[in-house]
């Protein structure tokens, strides 16, 4: 796929899957921007890529900083939303507030960035957001988690109606080898990892190159819209 000419923008850009997102795109001759709330991440991923990648500091729940990331960024072409936070608890285990940010990264963030996104994009514009395999596969202490997930996608669907003709699609990924996996499991990440790789058809986990060139198509192909693409190794089956 071609992207001279683009800018492409990825919110959540500075590590894993944005970062392999932002790569693709900056190979492809697009004009990239990456933003998220750590500079000092996003500075190594701008290294991590070694092109002429514009950065910003962002806070995806708080519609001021988004609608000022807008604002610096200027006119888009695609934007990927991959910003989330993944606090898993049992219902009774935690308070809201501890696990609200899970919900207004994904969510709100989402829907932030859309609404000050959406004026500043021309003909062939599309925006992608994520979810997860837990949308659908739930498991316990995954509620709040599986909630962002479900909303995301619906938001989605709504929005590619609303926003038409951008095209919004959501990618629904399964495990994918990236940093947020080493809070999220921890100690036990290794052998999580290794376990799941062996249950899974595809016979190992992703990497965020595989999403990432899910998220190139998606950029791509003028008729899609309104989807979630799930790509998850077959996760769903097993
Ligand atoms: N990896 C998996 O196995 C997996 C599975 C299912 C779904 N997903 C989804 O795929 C997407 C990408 O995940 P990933 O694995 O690439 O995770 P990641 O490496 O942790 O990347 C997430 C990025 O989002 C940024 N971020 C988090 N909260 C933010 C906020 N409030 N405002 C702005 N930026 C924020 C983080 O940077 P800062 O901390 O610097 O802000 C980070 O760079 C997420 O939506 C995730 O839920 C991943």
């Amino acid at each position: 796929m071609k992207l001279a000419g683009k800018t492409v923008v990825i919110l959540g850009g500075g590590s894993g899957i944005g970062f392999a997102c932002a790569g693709a795109a900056s190979r492809a001759g697009a004009s990239v921007a990456i933003a998220g709330r750590s500079l000092e991440k996003l500075e190594a991923a701008r290294a991590g890529i070694g092109a002429d990648v514009r950065t910003f500091p962002v806070d995806a729940s708080d519609e001021k900083s988004v609608r000022d990331f807008f604002e610096g960024v200027g006119r888009l072409d695609h934007l990927i939303v991959t910003a989330a936070e993944t606090k898993a608890a049992n219902v009774s285990g935690m308070d809201a507030e501890t696990l609200r940010p899970t919900l207004d990264a994904r969510v709100w963030g989402g829907y932030f960035a859309a609404r000050h996104a959406a004026p500043r994009m021309g003909e062939g514009a599309s925006i992608t957001f994520f979810s997860g395999l837990s949308a659908r596969r739930p498991y316990p202490g995954s509620s709040v988690i599986s909630a962002s997930c479900g909303a995301i996608e619906a938001l989605s669907r709504s929005l590619a109606l609303e926003l038409a003709p951008i095209r919004v699609n959501t990618i629904r990924s399964g495990i994918v080898e990236t940093p947020l996996l080493d809070g999220f499991y921890g100690e036990d990440r290794d052998e999580f990892l290794r376990s799941l790789a062996e249950r899974l058809p595809v016979g190992r986990i992703g990497s965020p190159d595989d999403i990432a060139g899910a998220v190139m198509f998606l950029m791509g192909n003028g008729f899609v819209s309104g989807s979630v693409l799930q790509i998850d190794g077959g996760g769903s089956l097993v």
